[in-house]
């Protein structure tokens, strides 16, 4: 019985997927019977490489193992198919012959050379033009999402990556930023994984100080210009959660429209930013009163999706640590479902200590950091560390403002616009074309 393998996403199944199983299928017909496996591409195989599927591995699952000639479907748990082939050792490989030229063609002699091992065969089938997965990825971007879907999302992230990577947004053009940009890297696909609303940044773009002063039907407007323009799962920064009274209807409002998660601080009284630490007057919350609010916004939230993250300010305002892990025992008994620790330090040394206390406790959910003050720290050393979310929480904001002061000087100082223009500015043909629909 001959066996015939194909590692597939099968996310957005379309006729070139369907070509390489008929083709499964005419040779199984041609050997009599035979095994037509698919090793489909766990959540976590595709994040290393691109941007997650729509579907988790148990829906696609369900889809790709009723279409005709599939008699089984297992994992494939990396991007390499080699720890499948050397279990299975199937007669053949099928995979669009695409794969010949390019990054891919590495990975296609390396099957070739394991398959060699007991007398297997790589087959390339033609590639069907007209149609790929990255195309109808862009139309659906296009389309959109829904709110559960987009809720769920970054929950399927905390368990598909190592460090989920967020990035500040405060309008819908630095939504699109944060939505669109991506870069290739060692023949993956970078991109961040979701969108920061910051209380400081959204404050800051309406000309108002960070101290609580946009009211929540202001901050929810600014959200749903970004919702409309971007899919990306969002975490919403909501200052302190104001009182439980108020808290437990923003969580609703939030989940409703799709938020995967709000992080509130542990602090009473005027709300001021963070990073001024104890350079003004910021008062810490009782725990328990703070754990009461989780509880209550909690029993607020309808499904079992939308996240609340506890915020420990205590290293902030130079409590300790003992303190600091106090809180996050106490927030964690509470039911929060991740601590975000705040430090203002310029190393990473006392989150790093914190961590590694943190990452023993029994019942420990997703640890959240923000380095706008350790800005050196890497991803990788977030990653030894344990951290699951980092958040870029400013940063483009803090790099649109100097540009902006830098253009309108430069237009004083010429008194015409030509300057400006040429060194500071973007092209009139590119921004008038920048949001499709223009035309
Ligand atoms: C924000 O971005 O508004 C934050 C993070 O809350 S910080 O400014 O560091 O307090
Ligand atoms: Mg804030």
């Amino acid at each position: 019985m001959k066996k015939i393998y194909i590692g597939m996403s099968a996310d957005l199944l379309h006729p070139g997927h369907l070509n390489i199983i008929n083709e499964a299928r005419k040779l199984m017909d041609k050997f009599g019977e035979g095994e037509l496996i698919v090793g489909l591409l766990t959540d976590k195989a595709i994040a290393s490489y691109k941007r997650l599927p729509y579907m988790n591995w148990e829906q696609r699952k369900v889809i790709i193992e009723n279409v005709k000639g599939v008699t089984k479907v297992i994992p494939q748990e990396t991007l390499d198919y080699v720890p499948n082939l050397l279990k299975i050792k199937p007669d053949y490989v099928l995979h669009g012959d695409d794969w010949k030229t390019g990054v891919q063609a590495k990975t296609r002699q390396r099957i070739i050379d394991v398959m060699s091992e007991w007398g297997g065969e790589v087959i390339d089938i033609p590639y069907t033009e007209g149609i790929s997965s990255t195309k109808l990825n862009s139309v659906l971007k296009e389309i959109g999402t829904t709110p559960e879907i987009r809720c769920h999302r970054l929950r399927r992230l905390l368990n598909s990556k190592d460090i989920v990577t967020i990035c500040e947004a405060h309008n819908g053009l630095s939504g699109l930023i944060v939505e669109n940009t991506f870069i290739n890297q060692n023949n993956k696909k970078v991109e961040f994984d979701g969108i920061w609303i910051s209380s400081l940044t959204q404050s800051a773009a309406q000309g108002k100080p960070d101290i609580g002063y946009l009211d929540t039907t202001s901050r929810m407007t600014t959200l749903n210009e970004i919702l409309e323009v971007t899919t990306k799962p969002i975490i919403y920064d909501g200052d302190n959660g104001g009182p439980q009274e108020h808290f437990v209807f923003t969580v609703k409002t939030l989940e409703r429209l799709g938020v995967s998660a709000i992080i509130i601080e542990d602090k009473v009284g005027l709300k001021k930013n963070s990073l001024f630490g104890t350079e003004v007057f910021q008062e810490q919350d009782e725990p328990l009163e703070f754990a009461q609010k989780i509880k209550a916004g909690k029993q607020a939230q309808v499904g079992d999706d939308f996240m609340i993250i506890a915020r420990i300010e205590s290293l902030i305002l130079e409590q300790g640590m003992d303190d600091a892990v106090k809180r996050a025992k106490i927030y964690l008994d509470s039911g929060v479902d991740g601590i975000m620790i705040h430090s203002r330090q310029k190393t990473f040394d006392e989150i790093k200590e914190f961590a590694s206390i943190y990452n023993k406790l029994e019942n420990r959910k997703p640890l959240v950091v923000v380095p706008s003050s350790y800005s050196q720290v890497s991803e990788k050393e977030l990653v030894d560390s344990g951290v699951n979310i980092v958040i870029y929480a400013n940063h483009l904001l803090r790099a649109a403002y100097p540009a902006m002061v830098n253009t309108a000087k430069s237009i004083l100082e010429n008194h015409r616009c030509k300057e400006a223009s040429d060194e500071y500015c973007m092209k009139i043909k590119d921004i008038i074309t920048l949001i499709p629909g223009a035309k």
